[in-house]
């Protein structure tokens, strides 16, 4: 996440919007651990006041994303995935503190800070006995993105634009996984090198599933339930150099 110097707020600029408006969502959904994972060297004051003051069941980690592997140049570089490390130390993090003798039941979905979504998906994400897979709108430079799925309910298949032989050609707000079969197959990880783009979520998925394992929801895919919205940079030129608010004011 950029860093403006010229504040204390050491994050994008519309972190706390982004985390704002996903907290409000939150908030809405019964029985949520949400493990949110910051990309910093410290845990922020930020992050941790707004986490304190929302009442959300959460566990706050942070891990940095070196800065070799960050996505700065323009065009982004499609092969360095964002928020990649981040979610590894969620998984590594149920794999420590969850027994998986305990029989605890959970479901694991990645949300992004800026996405839209809706309740229901987390109502219909509850009922997934390995993984579950959805449509998600505006991305691949479609309408909607989604799982093919044939006569017997079954997924053969992705209506996708962009690289449609994918394993798993499904984005990351796509699809959510049972936490027993996370804990079952403890070497699971996102694969951070030698992945192509696109093809993060499936370096995932290929260790968990296979094709036939998927179970779709959100009526068989006729539903949209997510969003793949992206917030606009603000313009901030008339800061100026020095900056021209007060740099203490959290924003
Ligand atoms: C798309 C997918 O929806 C993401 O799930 C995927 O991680 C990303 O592409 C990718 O593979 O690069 P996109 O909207 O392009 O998403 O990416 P962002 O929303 O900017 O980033 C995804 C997540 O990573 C966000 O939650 C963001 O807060 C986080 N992130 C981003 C970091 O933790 N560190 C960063 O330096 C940038
Ligand atoms: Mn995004």
């Amino acid at each position: 996440n950029k860093r403006i110097t010229k504040t204390n707020q050491m994050s994008r600029p519309v972190q706390k919007a982004e985390l704002t408006r996903l907290t409000n969502t939150f908030l809405h959904v019964p029985n949520l651990h949400w493990l949110v994972v910051e990309d910093s060297a410290q845990k922020t004051a930020l992050m941790s006041r707004l986490l304190e003051n929302t009442g959300l069941n959460y566990t706050h980690l942070n891990v940095e994303t070196p800065e070799n592997l960050k996505t700065q140049k323009k065009p982004r570089n499609a092969r360095i995935p964002r928020g990649t490390m981040q979610r590894n130390l969620a998984l590594r993090w149920l794999r420590e503190n969850i027994d998986p003798n305990s029989s605890h039941k959970g479901v694991v979905y990645f949300a992004d800070d800026d996405n839209t979504y809706s309740l229901e998906l987390f109502e219909e994400m509850r009922w997934t006995r390995k993984a579950s897979v959805w449509p998600v709108a505006f991305v691949g430079g479609l309408r909607y993105e989604s799982p093919k799925i044939n006569s017997q309910g079954k997924v053969f298949g992705w209506r996708t634009v962009f690289d449609p032989r994918r394993p798993f050609a499904i984005d990351m707000a796509g699809f959510a996984v049972n936490l027993q079969l996370i804990l079952s197959k403890p070497q699971a990880y996102f694969k951070l090198k030698g992945v192509k783009g696109g093809y993060q979520e499936s370096s995932l998925l290929q260790d968990l599933v296979t094709l036939s394992d998927l179970e779709p929801k959100a009526a068989n895919c006729t539903k949209i339930l997510v969003w793949h919205t992206r917030t606009e940079r603000p313009l901030l030129v008339n800061e100026g150099k020095k900056g021209f608010t007060n740099g203490s004011m959290e924003v």
